[in-house]
């Protein structure tokens, strides 16, 4: 299936191809087009001739366009799920659940497409200020970049197009290498969506030529970007004084408190740490739990993670699958095979079958190691205990992330003071710190990156801030 760039309303032929594999049969699944930087440059020329037409579309336009791509989603919700899960390699039923989403996302865009706050100012509060009308629009902030990752690849990319449509910004999507086949899924939505022509641009290829050419190009004025602090500082560090979001890693963590009842969330801390592999930002990948309930939650995850399916992703059964490429599958075994090296008691998986790597559990992990201190992205869940609930919170900190935690407790004051001190963009009160609905603020602080998504944060994002004044 070979696969063309979406530039301008047109499907155009790349000049050179690359052959997309699947990440768990190795088999080609595509042939994608690699961008040159003339073709970056083609795509957001396009969007920037866009910028009137998608300016002027009516808010209720906008929303008929977001409202029609949810629907096209929904009467093609089994071909969106398999695209996601030959490409991503997320297990079938994970995939589905992510078009769930997706098609709410959507949703969601369309809705707040209609509500773009306006705010009249009341001028007199100020001596100087009498006589006169004001108010404040937003404006749209003119061309997205949005460079999204293989591990959402259609409810992330919903996340970037959804507000920037919502808002009347035209965008050029760049597409994790991986997962290209979701997005240009996509953009033929837009299209028959009733998108204009420009509005949406979507180019594939080798994302340092790109990511720099979008970034430092004039012409765009928003970069939104998902993926690793170490790409998305580059791309800040070049932004100048354009808009930047960066939603990055994470070592998500839990504290269970002595309270609670284990058989309760074991399942849910499962879910946390084992979801698509642990390929997940927020996955639940640090357990900090009351010395008292230790060896009971212990018993509990290690039952429930061998009861997992391991297998195709496109088996119904399957709940874990290949990681994305062979050498995070490498890195993620080195990295516990460091934790055992230096005192981790392997409690489960620890072992990899071609790209599977078993789901792990880890018990009294060095807060050094690899696995506990950077963000693994993959099947690995570390589980240390406390005593005191100050140690729990501290250890939760003891991070350069901060993007989402969980707390499990029934004292409402320990779950106040976690929510005042913990260092991160969300806290989940006893729930995971995997929780997410699409319409809520989401990002993180520190190396978690900064600027929220959820429909209506990421349009204050991408959208300028104009006063007007009338003198009477
Ligand atoms: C992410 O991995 O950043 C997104 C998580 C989610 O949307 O559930």
């Amino acid at each position: 299936m070979k696969k063309r760039f979406f530039i301008a309303g047109e499907w155009l032929d790349g000049s050179k191809y690359h052959e997309l594999k699947s990440p768990y049969s190795k088999e080609t699944i595509a042939k994608v087009p690699l961008a040159s930087e003339e073709d970056v440059d083609k795509a957001i020329q396009a969007a920037f001739e866009a910028k009137r037409e998608m300016k002027n579309l009516p808010a209720h336009q906008r929303a008929d366009i977001l409202e029609n791509v949810s629907k096209l989603i929904e009467e093609n919700r089994e071909q969106c799920a398999r695209t996601i899960s030959i490409e991503a390699g997320k297990p079938i039923k994970t995939a589905r659940g992510e078009v769930t989403r997706t098609i709410m996302t959507y949703k969601f865009a369309s809705e707040e497409a209609r509500r773009i706050p306006n705010e009249m100012i009341n001028m007199d509060a100020a001596p100087g200020g009498e006589g006169r009308v004001a108010y404040s629009i937003r404006e749209p902030a003119g061309v997205v970049a949005a460079i999204t990752p293989f591990n959402f690849p259609m409810n992330l990319v919903a996340h970037k197009l959804g507000p920037a449509i919502a808002a009347g910004n035209p965008v050029v999507l760049k597409p994790a290498s991986q997962t290209p086949l979701s997005a240009y899924l996509i953009a033929e939505f837009f299209h028959r969506a009733g998108l204009p022509k420009g509005g949406l641009n979507v180019i594939t290829g080798k994302g340092s030529i790109i990511g720099n050419s979008l970034v430092t190009n004039p012409k765009t004025s928003v970069i939104t970007f998902t993926g690793s602090p170490e790409v998305g500082l580059a791309l800040k560090g070049k932004a100048g004084l354009k808009r930047v979001t960066l939603e990055l890693g994470s070592n998500s963590a839990a504290i269970i408190d002595k309270d609670i009842s284990v058989e309760k969330i074991a399942d849910r801390l499962i879910t946390g740490a084992f979801t698509y592999q642990g390929q997940v930002c927020i996955s639940l990948q640090r357990v900090f739990v009351h010395e008292s309930l230790k060896h009971e939650l212990i018993d509990k995850m290690k039952e429930r993670a061998l009861n997992l399916i391991l297998g195709n992703p496109l088996d119904e059964a399957t709940d874990v699958s290949a990681l994305i490429s062979e050498a995070d599958t490498d890195r993620v075994i080195a990295w516990i095979n460091e934790a055992i090296g230096r005192g981790a008691k392997l409690v489960s998986g620890g072992k990899k079958w071609d790209n599977i790597v078993e789901p792990t559990i880890l018990v009294d992990v060095d807060p050094d190691t690899n696995v506990s201190c950077k963000e693994v992205f993959g099947p690995v869940v570390t589980i240390n205990s406390f005593s005191k609930w100050q140690d729990a919170i501290d250890a939760v900190n003891n991070s350069n992330y901060g993007l989402q935690a969980g707390v499990f407790t029934k004292d409402i004051s320990k779950a106040f003071q976690a929510s005042e001190e913990l260092e991160v963009g969300g806290v989940m009160i006893n729930d995971i710190p995997t929780f997410r609905v699409d319409h809520m603020p989401y990002g993180g602080v520190k190396q978690s990156g900064f600027g929220r998504e959820g429909i209506k944060y990421a349009i204050e994002e991408m959208t300028e801030m104009k006063l007007v004044t009338f003198k009477k």
